[in-house]
């Protein structure tokens, strides 16, 4: 019997990967809740080759998706949804984006996560008692900075985060979903018109200079905020949430606020808050001594990657110390993450920013009572109270 996904992780163990996850071969059959047989790949070197290898196509209309109730479309991604595209239409649009990510906006956009994240931590101290750390600084955060790259008028930013929640809520049906999706589409395609005829300092207008068309941009603004805004959002709740129940760990933190670059690149191994990727083969592919046949899926599991013992030995320990390059929490080959320094940056002034305004911060219920998201698309908490005051 070829088993499923495993997915539940005990509540005492909420940083750890699925147990189950270890007890497969590195490349193991798999059943997708569509009834696909395919592929599931556990460990470091064949996720890594998965990644790299060209021959697996990203595309969504030849996928099978891996987690049943996962809002994921099997139909042709759209121009401009780069994620989901194959070369060379892929290479086209990630050369146009990575091009506008450039030195000087990283520096804008670093001087805003820093100004921002002051701002919604002299609001936090206002606050009497229990604050959901998620709601008051993770979420926000880079809510803000999607808001800065797309040029979203300061005035309208509030609605467009309201606007833009359901799309990560819990339980949130298809339709909601769609009507959510609807109602961006529109703004954003305002907002392009706009930026036409308007240009501002953002990569957005940056981009309404190329040759991309309206509904290339419209689509391109629509992925950066699925993309930067959870998973940016999850791991900032994550790692804090990693933090305090690793005391000994954030001691070192606090000792040392030098070290947060290589503590956020252990905290990206250790919480892998996206749990998979899924491609597709495109022809016969021998790998890993197995043969993947043209057609079948790999799903390739991002915590049981970094969580390897043969590539990050004890894996299962936060360890600020340790060199936790060659992770793949932002992926890797041709889709790796295209705004991981974004990410990075955020990570770094946010989680440095928290502990040393707040000395005594701690959890405010037990860590088990933390409410996890085992069931969305991203990992992570729904809720994260905390409490500061003696
Ligand atoms: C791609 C993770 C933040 C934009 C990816 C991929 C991963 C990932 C694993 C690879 C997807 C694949 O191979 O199919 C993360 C994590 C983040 C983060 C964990 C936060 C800690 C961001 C931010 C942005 C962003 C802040 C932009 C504002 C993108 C885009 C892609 C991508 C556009 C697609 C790149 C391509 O297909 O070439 N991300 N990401 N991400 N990410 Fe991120």
């Amino acid at each position: 019997m070829i088993p499923s996904l495993p997915t539940e992780r005990p509540a005492d163990r909420p940083f750890d990967p699925p147990p189950a996850l270890h007890a497969l071969p590195p490349l193991a059959r798999m059943r997708y809740p569509d009834g696909h047989e395919g592929w599931l790949a556990t460990s470091h070197a064949v996720v890594r080759d998965v990644l790299a290898d060209r021959r697996f196509s990203s595309r969504t209309d030849l996928r099978h998706l891996p987690i049943p109730g996962l809002n994921g479309s099997t139909d042709p991604a759209p121009p401009g949804a780069l994620i989901s595209l194959d070369p060379p239409d892929h290479t086209r649009y990630r050369r146009v984006l990575a091009g506008k990510f450039t030195t000087r906006r990283m520096r804008l956009l670093s001087e805003r996560v820093r100004a921002f994240t002051e701002d919604r931590l002299d609001a936090m101290a206002e606050q009497d008692g229990p604050v959901d750390l998620i709601a008051a600084l993770a979420f926000p955060v880079p809510a803000e900075m999607i808001g800065e790259l797309l040029g979203i008028p300061q005035d309208e930013r509030a609605e467009f985060e309201r606007e833009s929640a359901p799309l990560f809520r819990l339980g949130a049906t298809r339709e909601e979903l769609q009507a959510t999706s609807a109602v961006l589409f529109t703004y954003l395609s305002g907002l392009v018109t706009r930026k036409r005829e308007d240009p501002t300092d953002d990569l957005l207008s940056d981009l309404v200079h190329t040759d991309l068309t309206d509904q290339e941009l419209v689509m391109i603004a629509f992925l950066l905020l699925g993309a930067g805004l959870d998973t940016t959002s999850n791991m900032i709740g994550m790692g804090a949430f990693a933090l305090l129940a690793n005391p000994d760990q954030l001691a070192l933190l606090r000792a040392e606020p030098g070290s947060i670059t290589s503590a956020v690149e252990e905290l990206m191994r250790y919480l892998s808050v996206v749990p998979v990727l899924v491609r597709t083969a495109l022809e016969d592919i021998e790998l890993h001594g197995e043969t993947i046949k043209a057609g079948e899926a790999v799903t390739v599991s991002i915590p049981a990657a970094n969580h390897d013992p043969e590539k990050f030995p004890d894996p299962d320990r936060l360890d600020l110390r340790r060199n936790a390059n060659g992770h793949v929490g932002f992926g890797h080959g041709i889709h790796q993450c295209l705004g991981q320094q974004l990410a990075r940056v955020e990570l770094e002034v946010v989680l440095s920013a928290l502990f040393s305004r707040f000395p005594d911060l701690r959890l405010a219920v037990p860590p088990e009572q933390v409410p996890l998201r085992t069931d969305m698309v991203v990992y992570g908490v729904h809720e994260l109270p905390v409490d500061w005051k003696a």
